[in-house]
């Protein structure tokens, strides 16, 4: 375990972005995979509302998606030109394309995939997504899959995180995150 760790920090030279629909566990795994390997962690979705000086349903509920959207990608734009961290965006934040090319360009990007059952039990736990209020949630979320999966596919990494316990689900990560960046490293050679 330690190994891994050590593995992980000594390659890492960008910031890991984490993706995913609502309720795969962006903000649990990435939280806990910024302190295992001693980097710090923001929610991009806090830092919004910090800058707005709302929340991101009242953003979306007095400005819309699209403001939303803008302000989104100006937060991340930021948030990835500097140090080493974890990044944890909402998870529709690639589906813009400005946005998408940062993420592809100046990270290492991770897709936390969840089965549709694992993500409606998860988003029931809130009340604070505006876009699962539009309609029945588990439609919402069968299309969002659909029209996203392909654009998630494009992370570097993609790791189940089905398990109910995070510490399953980010052993998964650090694994994974580990196995590329030797990887990479041994093609570097
Ligand atoms: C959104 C996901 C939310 C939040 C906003 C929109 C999306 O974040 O950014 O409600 O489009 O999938 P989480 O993915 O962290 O829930």
């Amino acid at each position: 375990m330690d190994e891994l760790i050590e593995q992980i920090k000594t390659n890492l030279n960008k910031p890991i972005v984490i993706l995913g629909l609502m309720g795969a566990g962006k903000t649990k795994i990435g939280g806990l995979l910024a302190s295992s390997l001693s980097l710090p962690f923001v929610d991009a979705d806090h830092e919004i509302e910090a800058v707005a000086g709302c929340s991101v349903s009242d953003i979306f509920e007095q400005y819309g998606e699209a403001e939303f959207r803008l302000l989104e990608r100006k937060v991340l734009s930021r948030l990835i030109s500097h140090d080493v961290k974890v990044i944890a965006p909402g998870g529709g934040a690639v589906m813009n394309e400005e946005t998408a090319e940062l993420i592809w360009n100046q990270s290492l990007s991770i897709w936390l995939k969840a089965d549709i059952d694992v993500l409606l039990e998860r988003t029931g736990l809130s009340d604070k997504r505006p876009l699962l209020k539009a309609g029945n949630p588990r439609d919402i979320l069968l299309d969002l899959m659909e029209k996203r999966y392909p654009v998630y596919g494009r992370a570097n990494l993609v790791v189940n995180t089905d398990a109910q316990e995070p510490e399953v689900n980010l052993q998964k990560v650090l694994k994974s995150l580990a196995d590329h960046l030797i990887e990479r490293d041994n093609q570097s050679l």
